[in-house]
């Protein structure tokens, strides 16, 4: 299991849930509530940086947030990197509206996709008749983005030939329509983002090194959300909480096995993964509640903790590793006790009977947390450091 699992768990295990009672079985039905008056969720979010709209309660959440609000004050180029889908464009937006632009416009050029002349035209604009097609005058939109921001995303995919003029604008802050000799001059903020090595297409020659300099003035990187995992139960809170609201319907509860199988899952889509994820279980789940089965398929195929890990037996006893192969399997039959017993080649009733010894012997707890198989993990770790 990754590093960050112990900081995830211990942050579950912070989570509002209903009282007491003993659980009769390892996947337990405890649930999550989000998006309702008086959780520990909506309390946190409630006197949190998500007000900016930018969720998360690690340190790495807030330092982004910490940062963006001291860019926002300043005017200076600044350039978000990050994978997609980790919020380069809501960071971008919030450094817009932090700042003393806010009242003015935040125009996004998408440098992506598009053939060279179509993203001059896009970013300055074109007289009429000044290439095929251009059949009215087109005023672009760093002239529209006067006296507020430009954003530029994808900045790294800007045609070569396009990146000369680019760097002209952005130390001269004056440009020139398509098909026109007048130059205009413009007061905007420039705030650019890439999910692209900004430095290796230099290397490669597919990016001009003088404008990655010109660009590269305020770096602001988003880790992936993978190593900020701890920003995942207050992101599915603030996720529910929006569809709830836009379908305005009753509020989300998350199953807790469900609920770990999002914490394991490693969010190559970052966030957005994580919105369509929540969007789809929703649209399936039954009495608002979002079941370990309600999680797509291929989210619970790769939530399985870390396989060869697992597959190390060293310094495992033999009833540990009994009880490891028991939650395994549990874990992969989402908590079906009769398909696990027929997967382990044992009966049901013996699946049982290992369940109550298990939990006779988890003095700790940590089955009841759902956190047992990285306990043994744990253990086995501990004991593996001191031989
Ligand atoms: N920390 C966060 N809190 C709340 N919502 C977030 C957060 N991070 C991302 N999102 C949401 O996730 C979605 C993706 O974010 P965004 O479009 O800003 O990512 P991106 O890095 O620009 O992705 P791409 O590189 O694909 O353009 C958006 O709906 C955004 O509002
Ligand atoms: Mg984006």
């Amino acid at each position: 299991m990754a590093a960050t699992s112990g900081v995830v768990h211990r942050q579950v295990e912070g989570y509002r849930r209903p009282a007491g009672g003993d659980e009769p079985e390892v996947t337990s039905n405890r649930h999550f509530q989000f998006g309702g008056e008086n959780g520990y969720l909506s309390q946190a979010i409630k006197f949190s940086p998500s007000q900016s709209g930018f969720v998360g309660e690690s340190p790495v959440a807030r330092e982004i947030l910490g940062l963006a609000q001291k860019l926002s004050a300043l005017h200076s180029t600044v350039l978000i990197t990050g994978e997609s889908g980790v919020g380069k464009g809501l960071v971008a937006r919030m450094i817009h509206s932090g700042g003393p632009r806010a009242e003015q416009p935040f125009v996004t050029v998408s440098c992506t996709g598009l053939p060279s002349e179509l993203v001059e035209s896009e970013l300055f604009g074109h007289e009429k008749g000044a290439f095929t097609g251009a059949y009215e005058k087109r005023v672009g939109r760093v002239e529209i983005a006067d006296q507020g921001t430009l954003f530029l995303d994808e900045v790294g995919d800007l045609p070569l030939d396009l990146q000369p003029k680019l760097l002209n604008f952005l130390q001269e802050r004056t440009f020139t329509r398509l098909g026109s000799n007048k130059t205009i001059s413009v007061d905007v903020r420039v705030i650019a983002a890439t999910n692209q090595d900004l430095k290796g297409l230099c290397r490669e020659k597919r990016f001009r090194e003088d404008l990655y300099f010109r660009l590269n003035v305020l770096l602001l990187h988003i880790p992936a959300l993978r190593s900020r995992k701890e920003d995942i139960p207050s992101l599915v809170d603030y996720i529910l909480t929006r569809i709830s609201q836009y379908r305005r319907c009753k509020s989300f509860l998350v199953a807790e096995d469900a609920f770990e199988a999002l914490l394991r899952y490693d969010w190559p889509g970052n966030v957005r993964e994580l919105e369509n994820i929540l969007e789809r279980s929703t649209a399936f789940c039954s009495d608002f509640t979002i079941r370990y089965n309600d999680v797509p398929s291929e989210i619970l195929n790769h939530a399985a903790p870390d396989i060869a890990e697992a597959n190390s037996l060293d310094g495992l006893s033999l009833a540990e590793i009994t009880q490891m192969a028991i939650l395994r399997t549990l874990d992969l039959c989402g908590g079906n006790k009769s398909q696990a017993a027929r997967r382990l080649g044992i009966s049901e009733k013996t699946i049982y009977n290992k369940i109550r010894e298990l939990r006779s012997s988890d003095r700790n707890g940590a089955l009841l947390h759902g956190n047992a198989l990285e306990n043994l993990f744990q253990k086995k770790t501990e004991r593996v450091a001191v031989r």
